[in-house]
């Protein structure tokens, strides 16, 4: 089967195979293809090692002109040479090192610690399929563009390295041995989400879990179990099965500890909706309340642990189950809290991150600037810390481009669709700091938060905009958006003043001003010090210009008429190859509250005495 040029562009729109292409203007769709809560499934852990293959020139799939070669010839065909040395075959996955899965490339191998491009992973292992079984090969997430194939059989193509996507391998698994290789290419292009400059580490790779989904032939692919959009007394949802048996067939959602069984039956589409009175105790951060949660068909049933609140906003507040609250949040990379780690992936790495904020006397998280992992979801959940959830449409995206727009949104889709069931979660964000007056941006983002309201009316809809001056002096500041602060239910915004806006005299100097009434919200304020670095307070990168930084904005901030909230830049130091200062910097942006050996800097303990006056001041 050659591969000719038209497979290759359908390949790239079926690299929203996980969602319903949404490439020029496609209708609005409901959800799509995801296998959600993967923890309450029957599950098979592909998790381990893995032997790769680094590709710099991309040898094993595209020819020169980067028009994918005949299949027949790729990787995906997992030859081997020491099988038969009398044949010419220059790769051999047994052969080769390995890495781990979870994890990125960048942070394993000394030798792939700048690497971008490609790197071939190839897992081989046995299986035994039961009968009237469906199968689906899950990933958490792969940065950048991952192309997948089973026992040489093409699966399917994904881009975006943060949101989940899953192939159907029911006829292509096979009893015993299989193989199963992903191409991961973590190449920064113009047109990508995120495009090519960004301030983050670009760890590529088979970043979080994979496994294997184990379902009935009719089975429950997506649920939503919420409370009605602003009533705390009635829960609302829908079922969705896949499979031949899908359509008009009794569903239940039960809630043993509310004696709640919601009985409905699924229409053609197999979806099924409902909404009953009922009075759960609600999720909050001082009382994380979860119920368990079982959803049953005749073929199949899943269980959950879900909350339930209500967030919305009511002039410059933000209520959480009609209450005023302030998010006492911080902003957190997702990277591990260990010395020297690359991607953070599992349930510790979420704990130890989540606990140094709820040390800070955090009760929110803002989870910058791309979906963080379920872990770390389900995690601040438990915690009771709320979250801010954000894709990577990041600085300058191709406003123009219609691939662009519809990765951008199948990502928005993919971040809902996992995790549309957390109570933890209050906002969606849809931008950070996008250049006001880029052509082709308002639309690009009016679209982006009307999908995300499609999906989801129950929560809070935003982005991080940028800010202005509004008198010659420069003395007074404002928001500089008024297209998207129009449509966001937020004021939210990045500023950094006494950093990149002036040095410590300035925060006495500013006062800010807003001409809508609607919650404010810093989504980004703080500077830079290298932890255990000393000297005058007016020396940059020192423990003590940060903390007083800190103290000059937490004064002028707390002037702001409607102030509901703020996740200071950053929990902890980051990776980041724009950050290239030695000595100081080594690599890593250093706005860490605490340092990327979990050291605590002064100016962590300004925020958590900060933070602990207005937890007291609120109870
Ligand atoms: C920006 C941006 C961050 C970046 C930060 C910084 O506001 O949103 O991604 O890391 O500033 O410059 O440290």
């Amino acid at each position: 089967m050659r591969i000719p040029r038209v497979f290759a562009a359908l390949a790239l729109l079926l690299a929203f195979a996980s969602c319903k292409p949404a490439a020029k203007e496609a209708p609005a769709a409901e959800g799509c293809n995801l296998v959600t809560n993967i923890p309450g499934r029957t599950t098979f852990s592909l998790d381990g090692d893995w032997n790769y293959i680094v590709d710099v020139y991309e040898t094993g799939y595209y020819d020169y002109r980067r028009n994918p070669v005949d299949w027949k010839y790729t990787y995906f065909q997992d030859k081997s040479f020491f099988a038969d040395e009398t044949k010419l075959v220059e790769y051999d996955f047994a052969a080769a090192p390995t890495l781990k899965v979870p994890g990125d490339w960048n942070s394993q191998k000394e030798k792939l610690y700048y690497y971008e491009g490609t790197v071939w992973y190839h897992r081989a292992f046995d299986f035994a399929r039961k009968p009237g079984k469906r199968y689906f090969v899950y990933f958490g997430a792969a940065n950048y563009e991952a192309i997948a194939g089973l026992n040489k059989q093409y699966l399917g193509m994904h881009v975006g390295g943060f949101t989940p996507f899953n192939f159907e391998v029911t006829d292509k698994l096979l009893d015993g041995e299989n193989s199963l290789i992903v191409k991961v290419d973590n190449k920064r292009r113009l047109e990508n989400v995120p495009t090519v400059n960004f301030d983050w580490w670009n760890y590529g790779g088979l970043t979080r879990s994979v496994c294997i989904v184990e379902t009935p032939e009719t089975f429950i692919r997506d649920y939503g179990v919420q409370l009605a959009k602003g009533s705390a007394t009635s829960i609302k949802g829908f079922v969705q099965l896949d499979g031949p048996d899908a359509a008009g067939v009794d569903v239940t959602v039960s809630i043993p500890e509310l004696s709640l069984t919601l009985a409905t039956r699924t229409d053609v589409s197999g979806r099924a909706t409902f909404e009953r009175e009922a009075a759960p105790e609600l999720w909050c951060p001082e009382n994380p309340k979860l119920y368990d949660v079982l959803v049953s068909s005749a073929s199949d049933s899943v269980r959950d642990r879900i909350g339930f609140r209500t967030i919305e906003t009511r002039g410059s507040e933000i209520l959480l189950n009609g209450k005023p609250v302030y998010l006492r949040g911080v902003s957190v990379h997702e990277e591990a809290p260990v010395y020297g780690a690359g991607r953070a992936f599992s349930d510790e790495h979420a704990i130890t991150l989540l606990q140094w904020a709820k040390d800070m006397n955090c009760n929110m998280v803002r989870l910058a600037h791309y979906p963080h992992s379920e872990a770390m979801i389900r995690a601040a959940e438990e915690m009771g810390v709320m979250v801010w959830s954000e894709i990577p449409v990041y600085w300058t995206i191709e406003w123009k481009n219609p691939g662009t727009y519809a990765n951008a949104e199948n990502q928005l889709v993919e971040n809902i669709t996992r995790d549309r069931n957390r109570a933890n979660i209050v906002i969606w964000s849809v931008a950070n700091e996008t250049p006001v007056g880029a052509e082709g941006r308002v639309e690009f983002l009016s679209r982006l938060i009307a999908k995300a309201r499609s999906l989801d009316d129950t929560r809070l809809v935003s982005a991080a905009m940028e800010t202005k001056y509004l008198d010659e002096a420069k003395t007074v500041m404002t928001v500089n958006d008024p297209d998207i602060v129009s449509q966001a239910d937020l004021i939210s915004f990045n500023q950094y003043v006494g950093w990149y806006n002036g040095g410590l005299e300035r925060a006495s100097q500013i006062s800010w001003t807003f001409d809508v009434e609607k919650p404010v919200f810093i989504s980004e304020f703080g500077g830079g010090a290298l932890a255990g670095r000393h000297g005058p307070v007016d020396h940059r990168f020192t423990e003590e210009y940060q903390a007083e930084l800190y103290r000059g904005n937490i004064e002028m901030l707390s002037k702001i008429p409607g102030l509901a909230g703020t996740t200071p830049w950053i929990l902890k130091d980051f990776r980041s190859p724009k950050r290239m200062l030695y000595g100081v910097q080594d690599d890593y942006n250093r706005k860490g509250l605490v340092s990327d050996k979990g050291e605590k800097k002064q100016a962590y303990y300004v925020m958590r005495d900060w933070y602990g006056e207005i937890a007291k001041k609120n109870n």
